[in-house]
């Protein structure tokens, strides 16, 4: 298990923020709540964007150890879903599997769900979300709301070839839900997880099958890509070399963000009165 590292204070958006009356009135008009209480230290807000297989999961998972911010992954909490059968999980099952994205508003009102929990008020990596212009456009309207813009977008760059070698040796835990590689010595001959107790196999998922992978990219291409250009018109968007070995990536990564100068609350709220 690697040891977790708190490193929020050398950071330059680590600082402590106030919730003031007009912001918590807002809170209650948009229905989404922080729950933050006056004086707490949040942290970064980011995206991580990029192809399926380009390392969003795994890069995340180091910076919630790095930092103590949760990860919220739109994939993790549908298969979740998916796997307790309700009713988002029932909705979402298909387009899933077919590789397509899951509607809108199934996933606007997940994340809604999720943004509102304690934990998030001290900042969050958005991992696989938003994927298309309607997603971000409904992202910033609820940040804007509680006053919590975003601090930056970071968009990963690897080539195909790379990207499905990758999702081929692809593992996840069922228990713990890290992500591993056959490819990776480290994960040794046997599949299983070497952070549980128990030591369970691991599994590949379904989406990972050859056609399911095609269709990914195909869409990732035509919706989530062109968010790259509306990120960098707002100046938040970061791009990263997301090849080569995952240490480097995370170096790079963290060198990225070390750069990022704090968001100012209202920096990106819409320009209609409220
Ligand atoms: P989701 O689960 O988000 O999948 P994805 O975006 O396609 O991304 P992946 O999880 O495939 O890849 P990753 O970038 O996280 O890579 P990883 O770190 O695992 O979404 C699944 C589905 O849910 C979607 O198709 C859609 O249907 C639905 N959905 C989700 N969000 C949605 C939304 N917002 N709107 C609508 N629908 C939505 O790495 C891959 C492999 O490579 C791993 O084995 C890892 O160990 C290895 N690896 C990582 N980094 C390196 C490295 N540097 N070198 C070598 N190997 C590495």
């Amino acid at each position: 298990m690697l040891p977790v590292q708190r490193r929020r204070a050398s950071i330059p958006w680590a600082r402590p923020r106030c919730l003031s009356v007009a912001q918590r009135q807002r809170e209650a008009r948009t229905g989404l709540t922080l729950k933050a209480p006056v004086g707490s230290v949040p942290g970064m807000r980011i995206v991580l964007m990029g192809a399926p297989g380009s390392g969003k999961g795994t890069q995340s998972q180091r910076l919630v150890e790095r930092f103590g911010i949760p990860q919220i992954s739109t994939g993790d909490l549908l298969r979740s879903a998916v796997a307790r059968g309700s009713e988002y999980g029932r909705r979402a099952k298909a387009a899933m599997d077919s590789g397509q994205l899951v509607a809108d508003e199934i996933v606007l009102g997940i994340i809604r769900e999720r943004l509102a929990e304690r934990d998030a008020a001290h900042g969050f990596i958005l991992d696989g979300f938003p994927r298309n212009l309607a997603q971000a456009q409904a992202l910033r309207t609820m940040l804007a709301g509680i006053g919590a813009p975003l601090d930056a977008v970071v968009l990963f760059e690897v080539n195909y070839a790379e990207i499905i070698k990758r999702i081929s040796g692809r593992r996840t835990c069922p228990q713990c839900g890290r992500v591993f590689n056959l490819h990776d010595a480290s994960s040794g001959s046997t599949p299983r997880c070497d952070h549980c107790d128990d030591h369970p196999p691991l599994v590949q998922r379904r989406d990972d099958e050859e056609g399911t992978v095609r269709r990914r990219l195909e869409v990732y291409e035509r919706e989530t890509r062109p968010l790259a250009q509306h990120y960098a018109a707002q100046g938040l968007l970061r791009t990263i070399d997301a090849d080569g070995p995952v240490e480097e990536v995370t170096a790079r990564l963290v060198a990225t963000l070390s750069s990022v100068p704090p968001a100012q609350p209202s920096a990106h709220a819409p320009q209609t009165a409220s």
